[in-house]
């Protein structure tokens, strides 16, 4: 059985990849640059030119593959000719995995469009949307599904050239979290919706095992590396003007809605509360803070 994994040097791409040829499985990696990524992939990946944009790539990625680490950056209904999920059933896959978010649960189903919305609920009900557009257009594929729903990531954290560089992080918010969940859950758990039957139809969300805020995660930080790091509270106005950069895609809007979550989350448990699903699905805790802080300490130093 071929297994291909899309995304596969994101942050939860290659850990799936890692994980299925630690399996023993037969992995075609997809990527838009197969040189860099050999570089990355762990040997005996088989790795494949594909693009999401280029039907003409589908062909090869998916011939004789059974089963696909679908990322989110597919598009579900392109305004013409059929898409990837199409191509892939027609092909010979009859399981997807979904890479898909927590927002996809949230009840929340208000118009992305209305304007009378805070910033954070457009927000919400932009990703709601788009991860349901997803994981609907998979339901109706007529293949197997198992909806990966995951919680915000500790490897989102972009504090890692400020730390190295300066000792500093400068946020607004400083008590404000999330239940951060560590890639390696999120991929134990995609590696086993791939390989065995039991997850068949289940959309799981997936947090860490607790909020922690941006206090605790510079502590952990520090500890990681050991050498003391500096969080530097900003004023929200502070903020939008430090982080105002349109060409890097941080526009008024985005930085709204991150204040918004920022101040929402303050208080516990904040807007994605921690989940027992890891924990009712390997018996096991999901791993801590403090863990993936060690396991990334070189980032960082
Ligand atoms: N970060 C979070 O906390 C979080 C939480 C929940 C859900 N999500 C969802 O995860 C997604 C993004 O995650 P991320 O930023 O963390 O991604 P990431 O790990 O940086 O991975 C991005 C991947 O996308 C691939 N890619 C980019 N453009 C592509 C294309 N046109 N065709 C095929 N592959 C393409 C890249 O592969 P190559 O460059 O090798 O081609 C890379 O493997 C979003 O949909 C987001 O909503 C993120």
């Amino acid at each position: 059985m071929t297994i291909l994994v899309t995304g596969s040097t994101g942050n939860i791409g290659k850990r799936v990849v890692a994980g299925l040829v630690g399996a023993g499985q037969r992995v075609r990696a997809m990527t838009r640059d197969p040189v860099a990524a050999t570089a990355k992939l762990p040997a005996g990946v088989e790795v494949i030119h594909g693009d999401f944009e280029r039907p003409e790539t589908w062909a090869d990625a998916l011939n004789g593959v059974e089963r696909v680490y679908l990322f989110s950056y597919v598009d579900p209904a392109p305004s013409s000719g059929p898409g990837f999920i199409e191509t892939a059933v027609e092909a010979s896959v009859c399981r997807f995995v979904v890479h898909s978010a927590a927002a996809a649960g949230f009840e929340y189903q208000g118009d992305p469009e209305d304007t009378t919305l805070s910033a954070f609920r457009r927000h919400l009900a932009e990703e709601r949307e788009f991860h349901r557009g997803i994981e609907r257009a998979v339901e109706a594929s007529g293949a197997q599904w198992t909806h990966i729903r995951m919680g915000l990531l500790a490897a989102g954290s972009d504090w890692a050239e400020a730390v190295r560089t300066t000792g500093t992080v400068r946020a607004p918010f400083p008590r404000s979290g999330s239940s951060l969940v560590h890639e390696a859950d999120v991929a134990e758990i995609a590696v086993a919706a791939l390989l065995t039957d039991e997850h068949l139809g289940a959309a799981y969300t997936l947090t860490g095992p607790e909020m922690v805020t941006q206090e605790d995660q510079v502590r952990a930080i520090s500890e990681a590396i050991g050498k003391e790091v500096t969080l530097v509270e900003l004023t929200p106005e502070e903020a939008r003007t430090e982080w105002h950069d349109p060409a890097e895609g941080m526009d008024h809007e985005i930085i709204d809605w991150i204040l918004e979550q920022l101040e929402a989350s303050v208080r516990y448990p904040g807007p994605v509360p921690p989940t027992d699903t890891f924990e009712r699905l390997t018996g096991r805790p999901p791993r801590s803070f403090t863990q993936w802080a060690r396991d990334h300490a070189e980032d960082f130093r």
